[in-house]
């Protein structure tokens, strides 16, 4: 496995890209199967799980162009298989999102169940209560999540999450815009990934209205057909990179970000010292305050308040700030992982179930340490720009999950970071971290 190895101390400066978004790049791919006609994706970020995504549409036998790494083009004209199997799905959960566009164009699906992940159980119950409210059947069988629709079609409903789920919503919409008569999901996710997902289903030909806020409302339609969609901004790399430039002290121009998809992190990125500067509506300009980073609570909440992908990285912001401050994580289970790695390099923290106290600031020292999920491991690649001395973190393929050519993106801006590839005994074991540099 592929390790990074960064020498602390550099203040990152210059001007950084920030890529498409992961999560909404995946329901998007998701979104092509329910179309027999071509669907163009532009920026698509070129990272593992997309070209995951991509591998699933092709295995159930659409048709898969990338004229460029971020443009995809898919054509699923042909579906002949409608399963999603354990081999593909244990590797990536947004698999599931195959459920909800085979359920609705061809009332059927075969996935098998995700198991949990780092993070959490990540149960799919919410997902499969929609869809039987839509009149499907659902079973598990060895495994697998078997849907079908009895008559062929599913029915418009009008349903309720009894919790907010991001891919739950997304994997109802998909699943309804092809069903007879209206469905109204009410407290639906409002991430901006969901009215990203609606804007490329209406371009399609569907007609799904309210995405964005607590209830959407979704007429189902005969077919769809082509369209041409570019994915918004990954509002999470945009606030990675904005606590970046914060501890390590330089300055950042973030460019073709969305400033208005992270208000919560921009307000509490400032509470806690950072200045934020929105140069236009695509850029910001970010930077540590002459006063110093200071301790600001934070609790992680469904959109539009802190989000929980962004709870790593300020944790170990914190590690940084003067005072202590109480990190209060509401959405995941099992989401401090890279606390322990952290406290190896120095911090000093305490867990308490869901709870986190850190004080600061403490001078982080680098030591060899591990990633467990994707966020933890932005967690510790930015703490070790901070530490004094080497920081080598291990298994870097979570990272290489969502964060397009991070090595190339943080080198360019003054950072010594680079990537230990692992000496490959065999063909088989050249898992190539994609999209890497
Ligand atoms: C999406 O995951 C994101 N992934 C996650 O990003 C993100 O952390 C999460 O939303 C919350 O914002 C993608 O979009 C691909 P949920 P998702 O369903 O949809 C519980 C990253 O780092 N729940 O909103 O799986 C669940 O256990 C990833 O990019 C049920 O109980 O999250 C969790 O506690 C990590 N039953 C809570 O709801 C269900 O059927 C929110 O989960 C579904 C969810």
């Amino acid at each position: 496995m592929d390790k990074f190895l960064i020498k602390g101390g550099n203040p990152l400066r210059g001007r950084v890209s920030i890529s498409g978004a992961k999560n909404s790049a995946l329901p998007c791919l998701a979104a092509t199967l329910l179309s027999p006609a071509t669907v163009t994706l532009h920026n698509v970020p070129y990272v593992r799980d997309l070209i995951t995504q991509r591998r699933l549409l092709e295995d159930l036998g659409a048709q898969t162009l990338t004229p460029d790494v971020h443009t995809h083009k898919i054509t699923a004209a042909h579906i002949e298989n409608f399963e999603a199997p354990y081999e593909l799905v244990k590797t990536m959960r947004a698999s599931v999102l195959a459920l909800g566009p085979l359920l609705g164009r061809f009332g059927k699906a075969k996935v098998s169940l995700p198991g949990g992940c780092a993070i959490g159980t990540r149960p799919i119950d919410l997902h499969l209560r929609a869809f039987e409210e839509l009149g499907a059947e659902v079973s598990l069988e060895s495994g697998d999540v078997v849907a079908r629709a009895p008559r062929g079609r599913l029915v418009g409903a009008e349903m309720e999450f009894e919790k907010v789920t991001v891919t739950g919503t997304e994997n109802v919409m998909m699943a309804a815009v092809l069903a007879e008569g209206t469905t109204v999901i009410r407290n639906a996710a409002c991430e901006p990934e969901i009215p990203d997902l609606a804007d490329l289903l209406n371009k399609m030909g569907a007609k799904v209205q309210g995405a964005g806020t607590p209830t959407i409302t979704i007429e189902g339609v005969e077919g769809l057909g082509e369209a041409e969609h570019t994915i918004i901004a990954d509002r999470i790399e945009t606030g990675t990179f904005a606590v970046a430039a914060a501890i390590t002290g330089g300055e950042l121009e973030i460019a073709n970000c969305r400033p208005d998809h992270i208000g919560a992190v921009i307000e509490k990125l400032r509470e806690a010292g950072v200045e934020i500067e929105e140069l236009d509506e695509t850029t910001l300009k970010v930077r540590r305050s002459d006063g110093g980073l200071k301790a600001s609570n934070v609790t992680t909440e469904p959109y539009p308040l802190f989000p929980t992908d962004m709870q790593a990285q300020y944790m170990t912001l914190m590690t940084q700030a003067e005072g202590t401050s109480e990190i209060i994580e509401t959405i995941f289970e099992n989401r401090f992982m890279h606390a322990s790695e952290l406290i190896r390099m120095g911090a000093d923290i305490e867990i308490h179930g869901n709870h986190a106290t850190v004080k600061g600031p403490v001078k982080l020292k680098g030591a060899p340490v591990l990633a467990s999920d994707l966020r933890a491991s932005a967690s510790l690649v930015l703490a070790g720009l901070a530490a004094e001395g080497e920081t080598m973190i291990d298994r870097v393929y979570h990272i290489d999950r969502g964060y397009e050519t991070i090595v190339r993106k943080i080198g360019a801006l003054g950072g010594d970071i680079q990537r230990i590839k692992e000496q490959i005994t065999s063909v088989a074991d050249s898992g190539e971290a994609v999209g890497s540099t």
